[in-house]
């Protein structure tokens, strides 16, 4: 097992999870569930569920195909990158190469300004078959095709919120609408092809939080939930383990030492325990402390820059700033902060309605501790991850 830093891992690099894997794989098959896998950013969804996709295929009648959609820039882009997908999976090669050849026209229909792009609904004009009418229609005729065959295929999309908020922000008033469309158009795929195709839904800003910031929850409300936590205090112990028995040059971390680590990470995230073991390893003589000294100096900031930014990307502007004055707050106390000093300090204009500003500071702290930023314990709010905390102190003391 390599001491991978930032990317997902596969194969031998996965830190197994069995009993993790083996439910989620019973709920895709057994109970034919679709899933939409909430986790904070850094837990692990993305490798967990390339691992499934591996379990998956071992079946000879089952294929996966797993999309990351963060970059693509529209629905024509989702709907290529599918049909590549299920091109490498060898999927009915006519259908899909037919499927090909639309898109690819649309494409350039659309660079000739020939037709009126909208989304799932473009209008593919004179096409004679009324399956190929429109690019939803182009897509819904290939899971037709897996419906009535006998092989299972697991779909799975990794960051759809990203395309979600792209689609958003392509336009003022046609934006939201496509939004809706497209989630409109996944959920009647989901329920019309429900026998042969399973979904699986994940991504760093969570669609669950994306649809109640939107007030579109009832689009998404036929998937079940999949939670996945950080390690238990047990597994962090057997991956440091892992770690240092794969290490070059080998190190030893004897239990108390491994215990340290465990106790000051806070959140045993593999991601952290991955960047506490890269500065161990540099750190001569071998030191824990020296190691946390070194994650926080101002090069190394970087490795936690991306939970300050998806603030930015996932709030409005006036959101995003109140949530950093409460993560700036929180992160003066290890033991956190409770309602009214979180209040006060939103309270900033003594004209402030006291009863809206607390309305927002509760929708705040509920999407601030579901994205693992903070913890509740009785009636405060603390940092969750220890070297988040001590991340966000840093940066504001700089
Ligand atoms: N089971 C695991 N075994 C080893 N490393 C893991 C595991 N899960 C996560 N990681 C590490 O944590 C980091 C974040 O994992 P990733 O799957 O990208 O999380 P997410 O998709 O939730 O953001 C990766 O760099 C990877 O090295
Ligand atoms: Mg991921």
């Amino acid at each position: 097992m390599r001491n991978i830093i930032g990317s997902p891992v596969e194969g031998e690099d996965f830190f197994d999870r069995p009993k993790i894997v083996a439910n989620l794989l019973r709920e895709l098959r057994d109970n034919q569930a679709n899933i939409l896998l909430v986790a904070p950013r850094r837990v692990g969804k993305t490798s967990l569920i390339l691992r499934i996709c591996e379990e998956w295929k071992k079946d000879p009648h089952k294929k996966a195909v797993f999309l990351n959609i963060e970059g693509c820039g529209d629905e024509l882009a989702f709907a290529e990158k599918l049909i590549n997908e299920l091109m490498e999976t060898g999927f009915n090669p006519d259908l899909i190469n037919r499927a090909k050849r639309i898109i690819e026209n649309v494409r350039k229909m659309i660079g000739l300004k020939s037709i009126k792009y909208e989304g799932l609904n473009v209008d593919l004009g004179d096409a004679s078959e009324d399956d190929l009418r429109t690019l939803g229609k182009v897509l819904e005729s290939i899971f037709r095709k897996i419906e009535e065959g006998t092989d299972n295929v697991l779909i799975a999309l990794d960051e759809s919120p990203e395309l979600l908020l792209t689609l958003k922000k392509s336009d003022e008033i046609a934006g939201p609408k496509r939004v809706v469309s497209f989630l409109h158009w996944l959920r009647d795929m989901r329920q019309t092809y429900r026998y042969k195709i399973r979904w699986v839904f994940l991504g760093s800003i969570g669609l669950d939080n994306f649809v109640s910031n939107h007030h579109i929850h009832y689009l998404i409300n036929d998937f079940q939930l999949f939670s996945l936590d950080a390690f238990t205090p047990k597994e962090a112990d057997d991956f440091l383990k892992k770690l240092c028995t794969s290490s070059n040059p080998l190190i030893t971390l004897n239990k108390s030492k491994r215990t340290e680590i465990i106790r000051r990470v806070g959140w045993p995230l593999a991601y952290h325990l991955h960047l506490v073991f890269h500065e161990l390893l540099n750190s001569k003589p071998l030191s824990v402390t020296a190691a946390f000294d070194s994650l926080l100096k101002p090069e190394n900031l970087a490795y936690f820059d991306t939970w300050r930014e998806r603030i930015d990307a996932q709030f409005s502007e006036p959101d995003a700033a109140a949530c950093k004055e409460i993560l700036i707050q929180a992160c003066q106390d290890p033991d956190g902060c409770d309602r009214g000093q979180f209040l006060a300090v939103l309270m900033t204009k003594p004209s402030a309605d006291v009863e809206i500003v607390d309305e927002r500071l509760s929708s705040l702290l509920i999407i601030l501790e579901r994205d693992g930023y903070l913890i509740r314990k009785d009636s405060r709010y603390a940092f969750r991850s220890f070297l988040l905390r001590d991340y966000w102190k840093r940066i504001h003391d700089l």
